[in-house]
């Protein structure tokens, strides 16, 4: 790995952009804090703030404490809020109308991709998505929405509509198997992909975080955009750091200048 100046690192990861053609995006809660939700591990992020052991699955299971304590983290963690997708999402979504991404795969559940204009089927959301709440008892899933009308101001979900049962938002818990599906797409486009760029993620939560060593042990290109350095960082080809949007609103403008038939 090479360190230059940002502004050579952003010149050289566009033209490897350019060079492939198509492109696997990475994400994490980092591509998300410009839009106004906070991360897990930075200064202040959510894990300062709430214990991770209580957000396992059995502690959710076993205690309405845990799933009170849950509802309020969700609440605080801005989730539940009306967030804007930001620079960084916004330019991802323009890699994909310049017909450069290949996919998404994102440990986000905020709907800040598909809001920002990537399609769905371009997105492999590895640990679920906040815009659905599932019930652990009959299975049935219900939007966010009905459920925030539903419980109002309090401090936790109501039960099942259906089933009496516990409703969990459908986003993976510590200690839930990720979705099988999603989880082998992703591994496949990561091992099948010419280029990956990691954006917003610390790297540190496994099989997410194997992505980006699947693709450079498949002899991909790994660029990295992080404000702090990544385990990951000895093995890429490029560490860009600095904030999400300004690097990846600066990384795609150099793309677009190779492509001026674009928009
Ligand atoms: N621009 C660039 N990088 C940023 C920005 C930003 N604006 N804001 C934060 N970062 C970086 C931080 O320096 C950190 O390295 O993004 C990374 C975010 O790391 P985490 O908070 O650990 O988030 P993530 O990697 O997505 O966590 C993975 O852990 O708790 C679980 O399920 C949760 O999906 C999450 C998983
Ligand atoms: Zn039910």
């Amino acid at each position: 790995m090479v360190t230059e100046d940002r502004e050579t690192q952003i010149v050289q990861a566009a033209e490897l952009i350019a060079e492939v053609g198509q492109t696997v995006v990475f994400t994490g809660a980092g591509v998300s804090t410009e839009s106004g939700i906070p991360d897990f591990r930075s200064p202040g992020g959510l894990w300062s703030r709430f214990d991770q052991a209580d957000f396992t699955i059995d502690r959710y299971i076993a205690s309405p404490q845990a799933r009170q304590k849950h509802w309020r983290f969700l609440m605080a963690g801005g989730l539940f809020k009306n967030c804007e997708p930001n620079a960084a999402h916004r330019a991802i979504a323009e890699l994909e109308a310049l017909g450069l991404l290949d996919c998404i795969i994102t440990q986000n559940i905020d709907n800040l991709h598909q809001k920002a204009g990537n399609v769905p089927e371009r997105v492999f959301e590895l640990h679920g998505n906040m815009r659905w709440i599932r019930c652990l008892d009959c299975g049935n899933r219900f939007p966010l929405e009905e459920i925030l009308d539903q419980s109002g101001a309090s401090a936790e979900a109501p039960p099942c509509m259906h089933c009496g049962g516990i409703l969990k938002p459908d986003v993976i818990f510590f200690g839930e198997a990720l979705p099988e599906e999603i989880l082998e797409e992703a591994t496949r486009r990561a091992i099948r992909c010419e280029l990956m760029i990691v954006v917003g993620s610390s790297l540190v939560v496994y099989p997410a975080a194997y992505m980006p060593a699947y693709a450079k042990q498949s002899g991909a290109k790994l660029v990295i955009v992080n404000l702090t350095p990544t385990p990951a960082d000895e093995m890429a080809d490029l560490v860009i750091h600095g904030s999400a949007g300004e690097v990846m609103g600066r990384l795609v403008a150099e793309v677009r200048r190779r492509f001026p038939g674009s928009a």
